[in-house]
């Protein structure tokens, strides 16, 4: 659990996280105290989950000081016009003074209506400006700042003119959709990755694939292990496994080191097992420019 990488901050972003993506507000305040009381040290969350109150309440009932949790949460998509206001409510949320990483949650702004619709009056470079704004003049609330489901092409438009380049990019990572171009390119860039549904989220067939299971066997560890290793045995990535319940957060923190062989086999499994987060169609924003899932 000690594992971590290094940010161009020059802060310490410990490699495994506890994910919170779709913890609903009843059971995720449980989640984040159990994780945080067995030894996590590092929760992501975003304003779109809502549930940043409740991540903020099992911060507090976990007793752990503030100071020794990594903590990221994300600016949601309808609030790309308006980034100050966002970050002062998820900091409200959260019961914190600062965030140790904030991310561009999407590439993707969107209008405030319901159901949200992708708005085409806002460019979100001009909203990494702001980030960066806000980062520059308010380095008490902001540690560092970064993306999130950065495919290369939106990538390399942003490096193009970014005066902070982003801490990390956090996207979905797992052997079904490894994103090798987006690991690449951050490496070359000093960008950390984070992977999300490293497990390929929702019932997995990831956790039951003959090659998993012949490692986890090796290891004798679970197959979710395997899945959350891949990842944090690469030397740029960190890695969000997601769960509610007790057992498997107390699991999901174990890595084991992986041969360059065993990580190579991992990377041959079927690349349509997944169910690709990462392509968005429902911002109207198209594929934003991540290849077509199967
Ligand atoms: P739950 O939260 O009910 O425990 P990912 O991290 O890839 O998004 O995957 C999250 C999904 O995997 C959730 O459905 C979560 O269920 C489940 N999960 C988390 N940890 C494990 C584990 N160790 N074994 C099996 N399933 C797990």
């Amino acid at each position: 659990a000690s594992k971590s990488v290094k940010l161009n901050t020059g802060a310490e972003m410990p490699t495994v996280g506890l994910g919170t993506w779709k913890s609903k507000p009843g059971e995720v305040e449980h989640a984040v105290e159990y994780a945080l009381k067995n030894g996590y040290i590092h929760v992501d969350t975003a304003a779109a989950y809502q549930n940043e109150k409740e991540v903020g309440e099992g911060i507090a009932a976990s007793g752990v000081a503030r100071g020794s949790i990594f903590l990221t949460t994300k600016l949601d998509n309808p609030d790309h016009k308006e980034p100050e206001a966002a970050l002062e409510s998820s900091l409200s949320n959260l019961g914190t003074d600062y965030l140790d990483l904030w991310l561009m949650h999407w590439p993707a702004p969107m209008t405030k209506d319901t159901p949200a619709l992708a708005d085409k009056t806002h460019d979100w470079l001009d909203t990494w400006k702001s980030m960066e704004k806000l980062y520059k003049a308010h380095p008490e609330k902001l540690r560092a700042i970064g993306v999130s489901n950065f495919s290369v092409e939106f990538l390399e438009r942003l490096l193009a003119v970014a005066e902070v380049i982003p801490a990390v990019n956090q996207v979905e990572i797992h052997p079904s959709c490894p994103q090798e171009d987006v690991v690449e390119l951050c490496a070359k860039h000093g960008i950390v990755v984070t992977a999300y549904s490293p497990l390929g989220s929702d019932n997995s067939p990831l956790l039951t694939h003959e090659i998993v299971k012949k490692l986890a066997a090796k290891y004798n560890v679970e197959p979710a292990n395997i899945l959350v290793s891949l990842q944090a045995n690469k030397p740029n990535v960190t890695v969000l496994p997601k769960s509610v319940t007790n057992s498997r957060i107390l699991t999901n923190k174990v890595i084991v080191d992986l041969t360059e062989e065993e990580m190579a086999e991992l990377h041959t499994i079927d690349r349509t097992l997944h169910f690709r987060a990462c392509h968005p169609e429902w911002t109207g924003w198209g594929s934003l420019g991540f290849p077509d899932c199967k």
